[in-house]
């Protein structure tokens, strides 16, 4: 008997033999924007990527220059209107909120999306927009939770219409800012002082300090009951904290029986930053852990 094949079974079609001597065919990946985030998520998919099954495809920079020396010129996308081409199952945006809106429903229409950058979503056109083109194509949204703390939790009070109230409050030193119009001005006025520039619904809060809130923005996505108009949102600037970024996340629930206390949870993340920095360290490994989670669930919106 020749190759080993036991007589009577027929040889197997030789794509499949391919397929089991190969391993099991890995999730492609498509990294949107070349800053600090998708730089670590470039190198931990060339790294590490394999061992979770999955494989860098393609990373596409605004600036291109910026990918030479390190990013193989076979894997650089030029123009992201070329994505079908690459055949990628999943697609991370970490640039701009711009991206998801003017791309976000392209990607959907081949890939699982994962929006690294949620205060895109405040804008409502661009959530309904999403939305539909994730259940149309049968593909995922996928929300990093970033900086929040219990999203699942919340997601669930939110499911069963339990969820009467979301606040999530930001503080950061003044230089860990990029704000835009009335927010910069306030922050200019108050320069060396704790202050409180916004408080109120969330949805307003994105334009303003669409770099600094995505946390706020992912809890707007786990409580759609609430969404952007329902969940408060409170940014604090604060030179007393030099090298912290500090989340706070007020959840309350239905009132007891006899009607005087109300359900409540509260929790207070501090997340060490360099001094400046707009991206707190805890949060490159909490992308990396969104990533892996991101392995379609089908056409719905999911935090990861
Ligand atoms: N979800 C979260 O919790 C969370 C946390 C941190 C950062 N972010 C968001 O992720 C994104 C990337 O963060 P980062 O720390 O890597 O930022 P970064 O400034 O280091 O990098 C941003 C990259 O996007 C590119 N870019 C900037 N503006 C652009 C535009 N208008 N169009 C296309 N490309 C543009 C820049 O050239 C740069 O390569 C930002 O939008 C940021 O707000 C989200």
């Amino acid at each position: 008997m020749r190759g080993g094949r036991a007589a009577g079974k027929p040889a197997r079609p030789r794509g499949e033999l391919a397929r089991m001597c190969e391993g099991p065919a890995r999730r492609k990946v498509g990294i949107v924007g070349f800053g600090q985030l998708g730089q670590y998520l470039v190198r931990r998919l060339q790294d590490e990527g394999s061992r979770h099954g999955l494989e860098l495809a393609f990373v596409w920079n605004r600036d291109v220059q910026k990918l030479q020396g390190q990013v193989p010129a076979s894997l650089q996308l030029p123009d992201l209107c070329g994505f079908p081409e690459r055949g990628v199952d999943l697609v991370v945006e970490v640039a701009h909120p711009c991206i998801a809106r003017d791309h976000g429903e392209l990607f959907l229409s081949g890939a699982d999306f994962m929006v690294g950058s949620p205060t895109a979503l405040a804008d409502q056109a661009t959530e309904t927009r999403l939305r539909e083109a994730a259940q149309r194509g049968g593909h995922t949204l996928y929300v990093p939770r970033g900086a929040l703390w219990g999203g699942e939790d919340i997601q669930r009070m939110d499911d069963r219409g339990m969820l009467q109230g979301l606040k999530v409050t930001m503080i950061k030193h003044p230089d860990s800012f990029r704000l835009e119009g009335a927010l910069r001005e306030r922050l200019r006025a108050a320069w060396g002082r704790r202050v409180l520039l916004y408080e109120g619904p969330v949805r307003d809060l994105c334009p303003l300090a669409p770099n600094n809130v995505n946390t706020m923005a992912a809890a707007c996505m786990a409580a759609p009951g609430l969404g952007f108009d329902g969940v408060r949102g409170c940014l604090i600037a604060d030179p007393g904290l030099p090298d912290w970024h500090v989340v706070e996340v007020e959840v309350t629930g239905p009132a007891g029986e006899h009607g005087d206390q109300a359900f409540t949870v509260t929790s207070s993340r501090r997340n060490p930053a360099s001094p400046g920095a707009v991206t707190g360290a805890a949060t490159f490994p909490s992308f990396w852990s969104s990533l892996l989670a991101c392995q379609g669930h089908g056409g719905h919106v999911r935090l990861c």
